[in-house]
């Protein structure tokens, strides 16, 4: 995987506010790529569910010993016009991942989540960039919490 132009397309589909409008070429919800081997949910209550809480809501049971209050994920799409940001959650979690935290290093790095096979993800209109199967399982499994 070309991590540098991945980075480039995420953070530039991100700052352009295009992420909403981003599309998936992926069969199924909730697990993606080749079988269902990745479970989005699984990857959630592995490395998000100790501060985000189990339902997404930032009440995790580590979250009392943070300077930062974990961010209510079950909010994004609403506070995004109703449009889940797809390519901004993978974003944050990728900087992370990639050792260059957004917000101050609140979040741990999240290195195995980009380990493994890549899909193609329309991260702005037009730009199909490889990205980590696992991370957009578990993308894709922070959309299945937003409240309604
Ligand atoms: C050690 C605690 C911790 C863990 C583990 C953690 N987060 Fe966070 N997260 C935070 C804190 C604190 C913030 C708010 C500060 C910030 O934005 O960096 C946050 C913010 C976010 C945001 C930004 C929300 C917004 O308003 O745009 C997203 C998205 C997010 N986390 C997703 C995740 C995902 C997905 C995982 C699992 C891979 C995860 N986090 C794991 C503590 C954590």
């Amino acid at each position: 995987m070309r991590a540098a132009a991945m980075r480039a397309a995420i953070a530039a589909a991100a700052a352009s506010g295009l992420a909403a409008c981003a599309g998936l070429f992926l069969p199924g919800e909730g697990t993606s790529g080749a079988g269902a081997t990745v479970s989005g949910r699984a990857l959630y209550a592995d490395y998000c569910a100790a501060c985000h809480g189990p339902d997404g809501r930032g009440d995790g049971p580590a979250a009392a010993g943070l300077s930062a209050r974990p961010a209510d994920l079950t909010r994004l799409a609403a506070r995004n016009g109703g449009q889940f940001p797809l390519v901004r959650v993978m974003a944050k979690v990728y900087g992370y991942s990639a050792g260059r935290g957004g917000g101050g290093g609140a979040m741990p790095e999240f290195g195995p989540l980009l380990d493994g096979d890549t899909v193609l993800v329309e991260t702005a209109p037009g730009v199909m960039t490889p990205t980590p199967v696992r991370l957009v399982a578990l993308a894709e499994y922070v959309g299945t919490l937003q409240q309604r």
